[in-house]
């Protein structure tokens, strides 16, 4: 018990594995799979972004341990959120932005470059993307798809508001993603 390392002393992949374990992803069907492709992919290598927040290798992992830290202190905190699912806002966040991983492509030194040939959208393409392995709850689904909130265009408010409505868990991940990218991951 004594050699057991405390969380806020982990490494981001190591953080991101507890949370992995505490929000049941671990324990669904196909998990593995998912994890090993998630691997494979360099989820934990890729950056979350090439000139905004979380820019650097590791970047990605970093930002989603953010994000679901971000997301249960709301949960924790706000009264809006004290009804959510906490594991289906953990699962949903540690995966939100899953398909950046498929979107930043190694230029052989070092750094990284944007390249998107998938064309299926940004919170649809993680939802898509982590379903081929894994049942993602409607929560969850709902949550990914709509974490990016207004930024997503104007062609998409009306939804938007109705989602936020209906759907603590999808406002509270938009706003644990804010949170972590204009605030926790700005180096001040
Ligand atoms: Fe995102
Ligand atoms: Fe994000």
């Amino acid at each position: 018990m004594d050699n057991e390392k405390l969380y806020e002393d982990m490494k981001p992949k190591e953080k991101f594995e507890v949370l992995w374990a505490e929000s049941g992803l671990a324990d669904r069907p196909g998990a593995e799979n998912l994890w090993q492709q998630m691997v494979a992919l360099g989820f934990f290598e890729k950056p979350a972004s090439i000139k905004h927040h979380s820019n650097h290798p590791g970047g990605l992992c970093e930002h989603s341990v953010c994000v679901a830290e971000a997301a249960m202190e709301l949960c924790r905190t706000n009264h809006a959120f004290k009804k959510c699912n906490r594991n289906e806002v953990l699962a949903a966040a540690l995966l939100h932005d899953y398909c950046k991983v498929g979107k930043y492509r190694d230029k052989g030194n070092g750094e990284y470059e944007y390249f998107d040939a998938g064309l299926v959208g940004h919170g649809e393409g993680s939802v898509i993307m982590a379903q081929q392995y894994i049942k993602l709850t409607a929560r969850e689904i709902v949550a990914i798809r709509w974490h990016m909130g207004a930024y997503s265009g104007s062609q998409d408010w009306d939804t938007l508001s109705a989602v936020y409505d209906r759907y603590p868990e999808a406002l509270c991940l938009h706003f644990a993603d804010m949170i972590a990218t204009h605030y926790d991951e700005v180096p001040f």
